[in-house]
């Protein structure tokens, strides 16, 4: 009955909804940035995703992307390929919140079915299920990477909200796990190590002891064993790891980057927390922050590990 008189309210209203949703948004999107309840539209609307939240499928929608999109919306997301002139309407900037704000429902409908009066085509025939699924997820990532421009060094307690992309791991016995393993039991430091950032990985592999007491695990991105040895690690997939985790790069003082699907950071370290999301970010190049020092980073985690639940599992927090 609500999916009918969604419908019809588009078909009669175009613009009153177009209204109502983009008003919902600008307050969603100043409260933090959520996920948003939104008209139903399609049939698909409140379809689920059937292929995980994860940096596999992230890394190979954004592949997809720059085959199969990025003639239109421009090789970063921002709108502006080369085709882009030639179409009625000008095709959307997808590196901003609205893209997440979509139900991952309807942006199954678009890509399998285009939007036929503005050019943007469908992708049925050319794309299967499950790469349409990568091209979402890469999309979910890449638009949130805009929020993620405030993240700092500081977590902010009470106000999870950026899920983190599952991955595989193996833990310093050699054992396979992956993040969502962690759930409820330990918040994670993902560091993204540079060569010369021996140090620091000797440091964080000398601390493993002390930071587990307090709930945290220490994983190192690398594709170098030895870099990466004796602590838990990412070596296969490391490259798809980070290709996910870059687009959660961005900061404001990046914004007009058009290169910004390719941020290139250095090192990087993210905060995650036990539910799975991400709460803190330091960013070597631009951040000052003291996460060397293991009882300023331990002093947050605290913090975070007398958070109760707060959003359900972010693999499900999508409308
Ligand atoms: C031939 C050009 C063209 C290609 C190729 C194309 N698009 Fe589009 N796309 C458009 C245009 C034009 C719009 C604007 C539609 C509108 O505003 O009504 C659009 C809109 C969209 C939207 C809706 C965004 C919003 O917030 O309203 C999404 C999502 C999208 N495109 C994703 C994709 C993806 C993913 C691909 C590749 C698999 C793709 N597009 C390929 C032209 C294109």
């Amino acid at each position: 009955m609500s999916l009918f008189w969604g419908l019809l309210v588009c078909l009669r209203e175009p613009q009153k909804v177009k209204a109502v949703a983009a008003g919902a948004a600008a307050v969603i999107s100043v409260a933090g940035g959520l996920w948003q309840i939104s008209v139903p539209a399609y049939p698909d609307t409140y379809r689920r995703p059937s292929v995980a939240y994860s940096t596999i499928s992230i890394a190979n929608g954004k592949r997809l992307f720059a085959q199969n999109c990025a003639a239109c919306h421009g090789s970063g997301g921002l709108g502006d390929g080369p085709a882009a002139s030639t179409l009625p309407k000008p095709p959307a900037n997808l590196s901003e919140p609205h893209t997440a704000l979509h139900t991952a429902g309807d942006m199954f409908w678009w890509l399998s079915h285009g939007i036929p009066k503005s050019g943007m085509p469908g992708f049925a025939d050319v794309l299967d299920e499950q790469a349409r699924w990568d091209v979402i997820n890469f999309l979910r990532t890449f638009s949130e990477g805009f929020q993620a421009r405030l993240l700092s060094p500081e977590i902010v307690p009470d106000h999870p909200w950026l899920g983190a992309p599952n991955f595989f791991l193996e833990d310093e016995n050699g054992a396979e796990r992956e993040l969502k393993d962690f759930r409820e039991q330990s918040n994670v430091l993902l560091v993204f190590p540079e060569k010369s950032d021996a140090m620091r990985v000797k440091q964080l592999r000398l601390e493993q002891k002390r930071f587990r007491k307090e709930r945290l695990w220490a994983i190192i991105v690398s594709p170098d064993a030895k870099l990466a040895a004796g602590v838990p690690n990412v070596r296969r997939g490391a490259q798809e790891v980070r290709e996910s985790y870059d687009l959660l790069s961005r900061s404001t003082t990046n914004r007009g980057d058009p290169t910004r699907l390719e941020m290139g950071r250095h090192s990087m370290e993210f905060l995650i927390d036990r539910f799975g999301y991400i709460r803190a970010r330091c960013l070597q190049e631009e951040d000052e922050c003291g996460w060397q020092n293991s009882d300023e980073l331990i002093s947050q985690v605290r913090v975070l590990n007398r958070e109760s639940k707060i959003l359900p599992p972010p693999a499900q927090h999508v409308h």
